[in-house]
């Protein structure tokens, strides 16, 4: 079936287009009062994440409110850890804790992985066949997983962290033991996006959130082999990748294949087309924290990054809309972009 308002695939296949599409990380759940609303009234946010209804009308609020051009499947990258077999709880105000970790041989013989693993996160492809049918092919639908190092980062540390000091000991002390639990991951995580893309995800994104506190060199050797296999795998679908903070591993990602990199805002247009060349699809980049300006500064900001990008750019942020940016903020930088045309 075709998609009304196919934008943002069109754009990540490498065609021209009139405008850039435009939706914004983490637009589901956070900002929106219908969201905290129903969040309050449920045990917790994995009630929300693991109920398919639940997760669905969560996934429809920013498209409902917003008008972006993409829904983004209402979910978080730490499922793929809970199917492996560590579960995790959402701490209020703290975030992801992890009650269990792997920090030896036998903490990773327990863990389940690739196709065995997948097939307990049935609720996420019920949340996305769900979804599919209420957007009635208005617009696409983005699937998503966290990139390897990002999911170990977390399965290591056992929660979040500054510094990631003990997941990134492990890289240093044990890299076998490292690699092995990459590949499980990444093992899961490919069953996980198949599954994704059978049951209605039209585009897949992979965040790498913690891509920017490994060397090049350790990103190198424990990041890229993961996202060139996952790429690999999913050879034929659309793929943005994502890696914060890790400019000088942008171009391997382009040259692996991604139809799209994600950038942050630590680099200037005419930097990331100086790594990426003008033909590169990119995603981004605004600071999230621009949306706390006024509305003409906001105006201003994102055409601004549209007419530095040029063409070939989907219109985000450069990391998640943060809780607290105001509604009428947001909503100004996504009408900025759809009021937005190419001269030529
Ligand atoms: O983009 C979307 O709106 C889709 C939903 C989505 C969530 N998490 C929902 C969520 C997505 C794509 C994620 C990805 C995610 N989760 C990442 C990668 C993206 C990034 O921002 O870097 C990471 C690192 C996580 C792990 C995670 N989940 C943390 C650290 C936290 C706590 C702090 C926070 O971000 O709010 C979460 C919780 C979480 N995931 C919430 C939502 C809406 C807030 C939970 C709540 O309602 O209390």
């Amino acid at each position: 079936m075709k998609i009304e308002n196919d934008l943002l695939l069109r754009v990540a296949r490498g065609e021209k287009v009139e405008r850039p599409p435009v939706w914004l990380m983490r637009q589901a759940g956070r900002i929106l009062p219908q969201y905290r609303e129903l969040r309050a009234s449920v045990a917790g946010f994995k009630a929300l994440v693991s109920n398919p209804a639940l997760a669905a009308e969560v996934t429809l609020q920013p498209v409902d409110e917003l008008d972006v051009d993409a829904a983004i499947i209402f979910s978080d990258i730490l499922v793929i850890p809970e199917a492996m077999g560590l579960d995790y709880d959402m701490v209020e105000k703290r975030g992801p804790l992890f009650p269990r970790t792997v920090q030896t041989a036998a903490d990773l013989a327990d863990l389940r992985s690739g196709a065995t693993a997948a097939q307990h996160l049935e609720y996420v492809y019920e949340a996305l066949r769900l979804t599919k049918a209420q957007l009635q092919n208005r617009i696409p639908l983005i699937g998503f997983a966290g990139a390897p190092w990002t999911i170990f980062a977390y399965m290591v540390e056992g929660s979040g962290s500054k510094t990631f000091s003990k997941a990134k000991k492990l890289l240093y002390t044990q890299p076998a033991l490292a690699h092995e639990l990459l590949q499980k991951i990444t093992d899961t995580t490919i069953a996980y996006l198949r599954l994704k893309r059978q049951a209605g995800a039209d585009i897949l994104q992979v965040f790498d959130s913690w891509a920017g506190i490994l060397s090049p060199a350790q990103y190198r050797e424990f990041a890229l082999p993961y996202l060139r296999q996952i790429r690999t795998a999913l050879a034929d679908d659309l793929l943005i990748l994502f890696a914060r903070g890790a400019a000088h591993a942008w171009p391997a990602l382009a040259e692996m294949g991604a139809n799209v990199v994600g950038l942050d805002w630590n680099i200037t247009a005419p930097a990331a087309r100086q790594l990426l060349g003008p033909e590169q699809v990119v995603q981004g980049n605004l600071d999230p924290c621009a949306l706390y300006a006024q509305e003409a500064d906001i105006q201003h900001l994102t055409t601004t990054m549209l007419n530095d990008f040029g063409g070939h750019q989907i219109a985000n942020l450069g990391h998640g809309v943060y809780p607290d940016t105001p509604l009428d903020n947001v909503r100004c930088f996504v009408e900025t972009v759809k009021n937005y045309r190419y001269s030529s």
